[in-house]
């Protein structure tokens, strides 16, 4: 969290209030993260979504592959094309700014059985997994700047993703993953308490 701290400083924002201790700063940032339905008109510093995006890129993924992508939207007049009948809709309009996380299905590379075969194009075992994590570190570096946004499934309905792929030109092996509307907030919806001592089993289940 020092690191958004630093972040925040280098763009000119508003900082969101730093714990001394890094530990507790991030722990108050996990613990803060809610889903954010409702926002406000104002519009989001370029600064800030470039920001969003580079903690968003961090997460980590299988082998390292990144299968990420974003397009990131404002222009709500297409969005009627791109979401069609989705029920997310109204709140995809009232943000600032939605973004539609795409992975890749595939990745290039070696065979497994013969690494020093040429590269080929194979099916990614763990691009779901990746694309989970992405969405989630741009929800917390959301939270760290005052922002509110909400995860969307995008993937594996059907019916949400073949409108979004056709309108935003997606390649054929890309699919797109997650919708995420960002905005400032214009409620006051508090993060939920999930710790559930219950759910830990220590050494075996
Ligand atoms: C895979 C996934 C798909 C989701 N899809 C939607 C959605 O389509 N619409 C919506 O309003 N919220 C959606 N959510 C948000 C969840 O409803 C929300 O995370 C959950 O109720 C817990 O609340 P919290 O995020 O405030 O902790 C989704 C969350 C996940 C992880």
């Amino acid at each position: 969290m020092v690191t958004v701290a630093l972040l925040a400083a280098a763009c000119q924002t508003e900082p969101q209030p730093v714990a001394a201790d890094p530990a507790e700063a991030v722990m108050a940032n996990i613990l803060s993260r809610k889903s954010v339905r409702s926002y406000t008109a104002d519009t989001i510093p370029a600064a800030v979504m470039e920001n969003l995006l580079r903690a968003a890129m961090a997460a980590p993924s299988g082998r390292n592959i990144q299968p990420w992508s974003f397009v990131v939207l404002n222009d709500t007049s297409r969005y009627d094309e791109i979401f069609g009948d989705n029920h997310n809709m109204s709140m995809f309009k009232q943000s600032a700014v939605v973004v539609v996380i795409c992975g890749d299905t595939t990745v290039v590379r070696p065979p497994r059985d013969n690494p020093d075969a040429p590269a080929v194009q194979q099916p990614s075992g763990t691009w779901r997994d990746d694309m989970g994590a992405v969405t989630e570190n741009l929800l917390l570096a959301v939270e760290a700047y005052g922002l509110g946004a909400c995860w969307t499934a995008c993937y594996p309905y059907l019916d949400r993703m073949a409108p979004v792929k056709q309108a935003l030109g997606l390649p054929a092996t890309v699919v797109p993953y997650s919708v995420v509307p960002i905005g400032y907030p214009a409620g006051d919806e508090q993060p939920k308490d999930k710790w559930d001592p219950s759910r830990i089993h220590y050494g075996r289940w």
